[in-house]
């Protein structure tokens, strides 16, 4: 798809309109009005979000669309966003090949609504298709966003496209089978993102964990033939900060629930467990390609988790890099262990200075919150709230779980320093949240169980059925307001 600013406009021309009939757009031509009017007096124009009508003036091949953005007072960016998808999606429904789109010049947030637009409009128009013997092709190529250019509005579409494009490369990553996306594959398709956007990256194999001591990672990955990786990605944008934020974001490219083997339809989405790390790998292209004023270092433990003859089993004690014993009560509970392991790794060989960590996490979390939002654990309010900031911007929405200090005993072991589950079976999202908080060693930490949203069961607006990149726009975002951008 071709989005670009221009003062041409096309056969087809789009109006945002609002429930007061005001448009959004300064000056619209006396034929414009008439049409508005006409479609609101026959009735084919309702008030309310995102209604469309169209009219078509054959004579001159002209059509025009109007499409309702509700109350003047209440417009915001994921308003636009929803708007976006409805006009894309009208568009492909009536095979229009190409629109403009008329937006006012001197509106205040134009940026910001150029960039919600275009974004929604990438992202509304994803398919995965890979597997697909025969690809249709989108029927939408072409939109014309019609405002004065400047360079800051050109910025905006530029980082729009940039973020959106970074969105789907996460997506493309959670949908790949996880028998096509083995750990190792995973490893190479990092290496080739980084050549194209910009930043390093290191792969450690099964030896170099092993020499790390990285043994809850290791032990989680030994039931599996194909050998986990260590992924590490870095990206220093500003050399006058000492600050690094470290991304860690859950790997597991097949979960199976290894000895404590999940059920029924359990397994069908379980190549979706390592959304959290496409999550952290999208972002870093968005970092990178934009050129951000940060130091970002991602740190991905990726592997399988198994059964097997070599499978770790209830009951074992295990290691960790960060030197603690963990009696593993459920070997369904992987991905914690595997976090641990990325974090200690962050924190003591690269130095990281704050983490967020991503991952699909506790059924628990998608329970609660379903796929409306994800849980957040964090230690720091200020690191928090610039999050919270940039979640609002995102529209990619959170809610912060308490720290139940007293919930902390029942991760506590008796025979180990750790149980990878609690003995009870509730509170599990805080519990799991906790275990990890354990080994983050006070750094400001901000940890997101996005088991909810980061896989969709059906298409919800501009997030795509399946692999959604829910939370790479979010991470992209929160690196930018912690940074000078
Ligand atoms: N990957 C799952 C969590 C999950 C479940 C993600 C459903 C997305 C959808 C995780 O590894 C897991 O199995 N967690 C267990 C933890 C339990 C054993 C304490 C769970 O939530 O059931
Ligand atoms: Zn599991
Ligand atoms: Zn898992």
């Amino acid at each position: 798809m071709n989005i670009y600013i221009s003062n041409k406009v096309c056969n087809t021309e789009v109006f945002f309109v609002f429930n007061n009939d005001n448009i959004l757009c300064k000056s619209v031509s006396n034929i414009t009005n008439l049409n508005l009017q006409y479609l609101n007096k026959s009735g084919e124009f309702k008030k309310g979000l995102y209604s469309i009508a169209q009219i078509t003036d054959y004579k001159n091949d002209k059509k025009m669309i109007f499409l309702r953005l509700g109350n003047e007072t209440e417009l915001n960016s994921e308003i636009i966003r929803r708007a976006a998808y409805h006009l894309i999606k009208y568009c492909e429904s009536n095979t229009i090949r190409a629109i403009s789109i008329n937006l006012e010049d001197d509106n205040k947030k134009l940026g910001e609504y150029i960039k919600a637009l275009s974004e929604s409009a990438i992202l509304s128009s994803y398919r995965y298709t890979e597997y697909l013997t025969n690809k249709e092709k989108n029927y939408l190529e072409e939109i014309i966003i019609n405002t004065e250019q400047s360079d800051e509005i050109q910025n905006s579409l530029m980082e729009a496209i940039n973020v959106a494009n970074s969105v789907n490369i996460c997506r493309d990553l959670v949908n790949e089978p996880s028998n096509i996306q083995t750990p190792v594959r995973l490893g190479d398709e990092v290496k080739s993102l980084s050549n194209i956007y910009g930043f390093d990256v290191n792969i450690l194999d099964e030896n170099d964990i092993k020499a790390l001591n990285m043994q809850a990672f290791y032990e989680v990955a030994k039931g599996s033939i194909n050998k986990p990786v260590l992924i590490v990605m870095k990206y220093f944008g500003d050399s006058n900060s000492d600050e690094i934020i470290g991304l860690i974001g859950k790997g597991v490219t097949y979960d199976s629930g290894g000895l404590n083997l999940k059920s029924g339809s359990r397994f069908i989405t379980m190549k979706h467990d390592m959304a959290g790390s496409a999550t952290v790998i999208g972002a870093m292209c968005a970092i990178a390609k934009q050129r951000l004023k940060a130091n970002v270092v991602a740190v991905v433990a990726a592997c399988e988790n198994l059964i097997s003859n070599t499978a770790y089993k209830p009951g074992d004690i295990i290691g960790s890099m960060a030197g603690k014993t963990i009696l593993i009560n459920s070997t369904d509970a992987e991905g914690r262990l595997t976090l641990i392991d990325a974090i200690t790794y962050a924190i003591e060989k690269e130095k990281v200075t704050k983490i967020i960590d991503i991952a699909t996490l506790t059924g628990a979390s998608r329970r609660m919150f379903g796929d409306y939002l994800s849980s957040v654990m964090c230690n720091d309010d200020n690191f928090y709230s610039s999050f919270q900031e940039a979640s609002i911007k995102t529209g990619e929405l959170v809610c912060r779980v308490p720290e139940i200090e007293d919930a902390v005993s029942e991760i506590k072991g008796e025979i180990s320093d750790y149980i990878n589950t609690s003995a009870s079976e509730t509170c599990g999202m805080i519990t799991a949240s906790l275990f990890i908080r354990e080994f983050v060693q006070n750094k400001p930490w901000i940890h997101i169980d996005g088991a909810g949203p980061c896989w969709l069961e059906k298409n919800k607006y501009y997030n795509t059925k399946g692999g959604s990149g829910w939370g790479t726009r979010l991470l992209y975002q929160t690196v930018k307001e912690n940074c000078g951008k």
